[in-house]
């Protein structure tokens, strides 16, 4: 049976703390706004009127445990209803002061390790575990890459042509490829999947397009507890596949889309008890916020102008957006970046909705060769609709050929991406060229998966040759002319 980092059993874990650790939460409907406890004998992962959840928290400020956040600032000014200025310094004092400590595996403190967690850093804007509760690789820490015209370094040519097929100056991509398990997913998963742990969950379920069920089958197993993944039957990249099973997870393969296997695992998750770990569960979208937080340390705390990311289910607009007016609220930045969700043109039933003004909404049957992204009927529509009404964001869609284009690219560029991430490059060269992207503005993207995982779409094929003989001769031979 699997530890957690801090050396305690599954099982072990005081369910007396945990509760009076979640008593400051509650889940509210994001349809109607009713209000149910954070923790039921039974998990809840929607409202009785059938609406999705989200985590409303009063924040324990770090410098008193007794305080609430709202009282702390207080002490610091006097702070005007909801926005709070004064106390982002001292956040932000936090926060860097544990970014700098260097990570020390050896000692088994488990509040170094935390802080090294690129999610637990921020750990009082995710999740009031207690430190022994969670279960971490650790995740996050992923580069932030400046490849704009403007703020890319001398020496890196080959970065610079991203900024350049975008047509703006100051470009960053953050690439959460760089995660344990290749995707962003790990952010949402170390939340998600210590909540499924201390809640004393027997089992845990996913339904996914790939990298979800590469990320719980990946924490399952650290923690020792049964995955069962439903996957749409021939729309997940080999790579993805082949490491959810490496993992031991059973593979429930659906004949049918990712919709169809979303429906049929929340189904499935209520009549058997099982731990439901979709970003329908809004653990695990408290998780994903890191994200957002770790892009803008990275940036010192200077909010760009936009943040530009791929949307398919929806949970990581819905996290991002969060952390953002989180962080805006707490004074950690002095404004707002406009957030733009990026949808497969095939697959886009939030963008229509959007040129709606949000006045309908209606599934669409998806079809893209971004195979991450492939949803017609995304969970957490309500969610990224108040994201994006909040940021005064925008929603477009590009064409598959616009994704392939824009994956070239940054392939090109040595970074490379899988095809889904590549929906934010595709995605910031649209709006530049229609001039909602201005030139110079701040510009961040985010490249959610790695490249490795599919080694099928848009991956140049070179004219093949037979081997060449194992002689200097007939190397020299094949390389004249191509040097
Ligand atoms: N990019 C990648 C690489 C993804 O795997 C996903 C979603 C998204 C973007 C879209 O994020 O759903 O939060 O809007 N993948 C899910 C999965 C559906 O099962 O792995 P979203």
């Amino acid at each position: 049976m699997g530890t957690n980092f801090a050396g305690l059993q599954p099982g072990q874990f005081d369910q007396e703390a945990l509760s009076q650790a979640f008593a400051a939460l509650s889940l509210r409907c994001v349809e109607c706004a009713a209000l149910y406890p954070a923790l039921e004998a039974q998990p809840r992962y929607r409202c009785d009127c059938g609406g999705v959840l989200d985590v409303e928290a009063i924040f324990q400020h770090p410098w008193s445990q007794e305080m609430s956040l709202q009282e702390g600032y207080n002490a610091l000014a006097s702070a005007e209803d909801d926005f709070m200025p004064q106390a982002g310094a001292a956040w932000r004092q936090l926060f860097d002061e544990r970014a700098a400590r260097p990570p020390i595996w050896s000692t088994g403190d488990g509040s170094l390790l935390l802080d090294y967690s690129g999610v637990w850093r921020y750990r009082e804007l995710i999740l009031p575990l207690p430190p022994s509760m969670i279960v971490s690789r650790p995740e996050g820490n992923t580069s932030l890459y400046p490849v704009g015209l403007e703020n890319c370094g001398d020496g890196r040519e080959g970065h610079r042509r991203i900024g350049q097929f975008a047509g703006v100056e100051r470009l960053y991509l953050k690439h959460e490829g760089e995660n344990p398990t290749g995707s962003f997913k790990d952010r949402g998963m170390t939340a998600g999947v210590s909540m499924a742990k201390a809640s004393g969950a027997r089992a845990v379920a996913c339904a996914s397009t790939g990298n979800t069920s590469a990320s719980l089958a990946s924490y399952a197993a650290q923690v020792g507890l049964p995955c069962f993944v439903f996957l749409p039957a021939g729309n997940v990249a080999a790579g993805k596949l082949a490491q959810t099973l490496a993992y031991g997870a059973t593979v429930i393969s659906i004949d049918g889309d990712f919709d169809d296997a979303m429906r049929l695992v929340e189904q499935a998750c209520n009549e058997l008890g099982v731990y439901l770990l979709n970003s329908l569960n809004p653990y695990r979208i408290e998780g994903q916020k890191a994200i957002g937080l770790e892009l803008l340390q990275q940036l010192d705390w200077q909010a760009p102008d936009w943040l530009v990311l791929p949307a398919g289910n929806l949970g990581n607009t819905s996290a991002i957006g969060k952390a953002f007016l989180g962080a805006y609220r707490l004074g950690l930045i002095g404004h707002l970046p406009r957030i733009a969700a990026i949808q497969a043109a095939g697959a886009n039933p939030f963008y229509r909705s959007y040129t709606n003004a949000f006045a309908s909404r209606a599934p669409v049957q998806a079809q893209t060769i971004a195979t991450a992204i492939k949803i017609g009927d995304p969970v957490s529509f309500t969610r990224a609709r108040h994201v994006i009404e909040q940021t005064n964001g925008i929603v477009e869609e590009v064409s598959d050929e616009e994704i392939l284009a824009a994956k070239a690219v940054i392939d090109r560029a040595g970074i490379g991406c899988e095809p889904a991430s590549a929906a934010t490059l595709a995605g910031i060269r649209k709006l530049a060229q229609r001039g909602i992207i201005k030139r110079d503005e701040r510009v961040t993207g985010i490249l959610t998966g790695t490249l490795l995982k599919d080694s099928a779409t848009g991956i140049p094929r070179q004219p093949q040759h037979a081997p060449v003989a194992a002689n200097s001769n007939a190397v020299r031979k094949l390389l004249q002319g191509l040097v």
